[in-house]
């Protein structure tokens, strides 16, 4: 019988991992069964229990779940506490719960395998300072970038962040009135793209050398592609390769494999 995955969440009917895994599987060579599996919005421990008693092998976390599954687990690893959330879990034979967190890689393998972008002595500007910025700030300062300015609405967000990582890199906090110079990479980690917004980031922020980032993923332009385009970016992305290579490396976590993710890429941008 195949190893049984999942990703929860609430909702996640519409989640790719399925879709993904499976052709991670059958590009591999490996035989799995992935499904998605609604968890109600109490129901977390007793959901983790569930599968884990079903013989599930490992799990993918998604909202609203990524902080919540915290206390549930044997051991997280380091990149997953200072992430402070957790996206994979794998349920070893033992019975312990092992969490990680793959998003913060995952941005960074789409930015530079895939984009060929060289992340060292960049001046990056993440905005946001919620759980999606918070996730990948360690891997990104991990490339060596001259300078991580962290932009929030909310200054003070930006400011805990910045404290949280400064031992690790140039890392600074701003409102976005307070920028002024250009960025090599802009990247967005708001939710403002799920409302159709655009953060209010000065135009002086961006130049015809910036690449723009979206870790949300459309089938259209989402707003914030649409700002970069506007603003004469060099280059624009949305999230799905992240999405992928978060994934990849979660399916490595649990099979010992990393899969091929270009031709995945490709088929889901069909
Ligand atoms: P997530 O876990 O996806 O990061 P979150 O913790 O709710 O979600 O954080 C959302 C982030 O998007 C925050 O940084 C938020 O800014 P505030 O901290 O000031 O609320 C930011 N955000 C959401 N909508 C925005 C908008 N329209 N313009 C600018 N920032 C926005």
């Amino acid at each position: 019988m195949s190893d049984k995955y999942a990703v929860i969440g609430n909702p996640i009917a519409h989640s790719k991992s399925p879709l993904i895994h499976h052709a991670f599987a059958k590009e591999s060579d490996q035989s799995i069964a992935y499904t998605a599996e609604l968890i109600p919005l109490d129901g977390i421990e007793a959901g983790l229990d569930t599968l884990q008693q079903k013989g599930f092998k490992g799990l993918n976390v998604t909202v609203p779940f990524k902080e919540q599954v915290w206390q549930s687990l044997t051991d997280k690893s380091e990149r997953a506490t200072l992430a402070g959330a957790v996206n994979t879990i794998v349920f070893n034979d033992d019975g312990s719960r092992y969490g990680d967190n793959t998003d913060g890689v995952g941005l960074c393998l789409d930015l530079t395998q895939n984009h060929g972008i060289d992340l060292a002595n960049k001046r990056i500007l993440l905005l946001g300072a919620g759980g999606a910025a918070r996730g990948v700030i360690q891997p990104l300062l991990a490339f060596q970038p001259a300078q991580l300015t962290i932009a929030n609405r909310t200054l003070r967000k930006a400011q805990t962040l910045a404290a949280l990582f400064n031992h690790l890199g140039p890392i600074r906090a701003a409102s976005f009135e307070q920028l002024t110079d250009n960025f090599d990479l802009i990247i967005n980690a708001t939710s403002a793209s799920l409302r159709g917004d655009v953060p209010p980031i000065p135009s002086a922020s961006i130049s015809s050398q910036t690449f723009c980032y979206d870790m949300m993923y459309s089938n259209t332009d989402t707003a914030f592609i649409q700002w970069a385009k506007k603003h004469q970016a060099v280059k624009t992305s949305d999230g799905l390769g992240m999405l992928v290579e978060q994934a990849a490396e979660s399916f490595r976590l649990w099979r010992g494999i990393k899969p091929n993710t270009q031709t995945v890429i490709d088929l889901l941008r069909q």
